[in-house]
């Protein structure tokens, strides 16, 4: 079985509908966008697949925390997932979901063959277990005062009923396989770490589980849910159609590309491949597993409080900048540090004053001699010849880096262009040119190549950028020759002359990285507040409290003795005052709003019960009342003069 050459299926995982997505699967999926745009130009026929990963425990367990059915919690969940991948221009030919009838129908009927087959038989799942983490730990985890390495819990020795599937049988093959096919595993390093744990010997795999419910069931075995791997990978092969549509199955099958983490390239690489030669069926291509694109404070997770949310950077920076900075900034496969100054420095060099200017320059100048209108060239010069050149080599130089994923390195081929084409202003001086009598028809030839450098760049843009390269093509008066363009319009000379150009706005205006940050400040403080008044609100109606509860409260007018501030302090103010024949201390944020000296005699209410406290090392029993709001503060005082230590009620 083999699939006919000019198709082209590549992946994304299929993403858990528990976390927020982040900038790290952005990138993932940009990458997968950008290969599959830059094959269609290529004449392929492509198809694009991603989804979601929707059973399991974690997300039972999210949905029940968020009092609701897990399907209705990852309906709208995979809405949010949508909405990203529209705003951010990713082009999928296929959205799948595990929870679809087609998906679960098809899991359980790889299930039920596997099973048939010998290859999946029951048994027990054994091994240390944390009960409130629901995890398993080995020996060596647990160490020896066996307690969870998470919570620090003792854990619990358990045996639970499992299907378990024959990895060991194929791991033989799997190795041959490997060896004898160098692109299958990339990048070349990852290979060799899955080598040697394959070398190390393969244990069957648990692939059911007994205790949740939120999954695709084992046909035959009511008690068991098919567990994560033979769910979630299945997904490549039945979103195509596998055992429901055979002719889109092998028009499309094997894969040739997934795309996937460092984190779950041992199961793509493993259990997956070893999966499909149980099932009779050709293995992927390849299988690329790419780094992690981390934050400056550590690899992103929520639980973390450092993910950066694409949605928020799209809103602030446009889709193309983010786009571009996902491909440009770090080598497919190794590791990278997302960093908004380093975001912020790409559109400020590599858009806005490389690409935006000359843009701009070139429009400006076809407008200032020729009326606008785009001009017939002339005979070449060597320089015209030397870009040129460029121009041809750039296109093979992308093409080459494309095949292995090096989007990094096609980018900064297609920038040496760009530089090599302001360059080329430099050199020709077309301002010196129009000034000159009878250079015409030399000025025009230099515009024109200017031009045309632009529609080639616009044209290799477009597998890695969604609007720049329309916007670019609009300028030049020739946005239909952009949309409509493949990798086959990149020979020199097809821009169509004598129609207008279109000057507008720069494409990529400057940012100011101190002007960024304080309006994101401005921003974040308004957003805190408005969250704040909605509590508050809603406090207000909600948390009502009885008669009882008020009463428990002792309330009582004091007077104050001395007062003081505290050192180091801008806020705080220590009080001694007097309860009929007690005396206390207590310290009061009042610093901003009295003087120490006008406090002295006077009669306030102070909560008496409060628990004891310790601010700022002084010793605080009790609280003063005040009413305030943004600006003001004043304190409650009776409004006659009444004995100390009196009730409040
Ligand atoms: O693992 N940098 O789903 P998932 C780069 N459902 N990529 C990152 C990243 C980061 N900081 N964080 C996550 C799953 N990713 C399974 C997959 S496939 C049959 C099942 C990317 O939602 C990376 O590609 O945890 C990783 O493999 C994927 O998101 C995991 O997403
Ligand atoms: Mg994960």
């Amino acid at each position: 079985m083999g699939k006919e050459n000019k198709t082209y299926y590549v992946t994304t995982p299929i993403y858990y509908p528990s976390d927020r997505l982040h900038i790290g699967h952005a990138y993932t999926t940009v990458a997968a966008d950008s290969i599959t745009r830059y094959k269609k130009m290529k004449g392929f026929d492509t198809m694009f697949l991603t989804g979601s990963d929707e059973h399991g425990q974690k997300i039972e367990r999210s949905a029940k925390d968020s009092d609701k059915e897990p399907k209705k919690y990852v309906d709208e969940i995979v809405e949010t997932f949508k909405e990203l991948w529209s705003s951010l221009g990713i082009e999928y030919d296929y959205f799948i979901r595990t929870t679809e009838e087609r998906h679960e129908k098809v899991v359980q009927e790889i299930f039920q063959k596997l099973y048939d087959k010998g290859d999946i038989y029951k048994g027990h799942y054994e091994g240390w277990y944390c009960t409130p983490d629901e995890t398993f730990w080995t020996e060596r985890q647990i160490g020896e005062d066996k307690v969870c390495p998470d919570c620090g819990r003792p854990v619990e020795w358990v045996e639970e009923e499992s299907y378990f599937f024959k990895m060991s049988k194929y791991a033989d093959r799997l190795l041959k396989h490997i060896k004898e096919n160098p692109e299958f595993i990339q990048p070349e390093s990852r290979k060799n770490e899955m080598i040697s744990f394959i070398e190390q010997g393969l244990d069957d795999l648990s692939v059911s589980r007994t205790t949740f419910d939120w999954g695709v069931q084992v046909p035959f075995d009511d008690d068991h849910v098919i567990y994560v791997w033979i769910d979630a990978l299945s997904n490549y092969i039945t979103a195509i159609g596998y055992e429901t549509d055979e002719n889109n199955f092998n028009k499309y099958w094997p894969a040739d590309l997934h795309i996937v983490g460092k984190d779950i390239l041992r199961f793509h690489t493993i259990i997956w491949p070893i999966i499909l030669m149980a099932l009779d069926l050709p293995l992927p291509k390849q299988v690329f597993g790419h780094g992690w694109l981390l934050s400056d404070s550590g690899k992103m997770s929520k639980s973390r409080g450092n993910v950066v949310d694409p949605m928020e950077l799209i809103e602030d920076f446009g889709v193309d900048p983010i786009r571009y900075y996902l491909l440009r900034e770090v080598p497919f496969g190794t590791d990278g540090t997302y960093s908004t100054e380093a975001l912020i420095q790409r559109i400020n060099s590599d858009l806005a004053n490389d690409l935006g200017n000359l843009l701009n320059r070139t429009v400006s100048m076809v407008e200032q001699y020729f009326d606008g209108v785009i001009p017939e060239p002339a005979e070449y010069e060597d320089v015209d010849q030397d870009l040129k050149n460029k121009g041809l080599k750039t296109v093979q130089e992308i093409e080459k880096y494309m095949d292995d994923l090096k989007y990094t390195n096609a980018l900064e081929e297609l920038w040496n262009f760009v530089r090599r084409t302001n360059k080329y202003i430099d050199q020709t001086q077309p301002w010196i040119l129009g000034r000159e009598e009878g250079k015409e028809e030399r000025l025009g030839t230099v515009l024109y190549n200017l031009l045309e450098s632009l529609r080639m760049i616009a044209v290799m843009l477009k597998p890695f950028m969604v609007e720049t390269p329309y916007e670019i093509g609009r300028q030049i008066g020739d946005q239909i020759q952009i949309k409509e363009a493949d990798w086959s319009n990149l020979s020199w000379g097809e821009l169509k002359t004598n129609i207008e150009v279109q000057k507008a706005k720069p494409i990529f205006p400057r940012i100011d990285v101190e002007e960024y940050y304080d309006k994101k400040e401005d921003k974040n403080q308004k957003e805190e507040k408005e969250k704040t008044m909605t509590n508050e609100n809603s406090n207000n109606k909600e948390d009502l409290v009885n008669f009882n509860t008020f009463q428990k409260l002792d309330l009582r007018v004091a007077e104050i003795k001395e007062a003081e501030r505290i050192e180091d302090s801008n806020k705080l103010i220590k009080l001694q005052v007097e309860l009929k024949d007690e005396s206390r201390q207590l310290v009061a944020g009042i610093a901003k709003h009295y003087e120490t000296d006008e406090l002295i005699g006077k009669e306030i209410v102070i909560v008496a019960n409060l628990e004891p406290a310790e601010i700022f090392g002084v010793k605080s029993n009790g609280m003063i009342l005040a009413a305030s709001n943004e600006d003001e503060l004043t304190l409650i005082t009776p409004e006659k003069a009444i004995a100390s230590g009196s009730k409040v009620k």
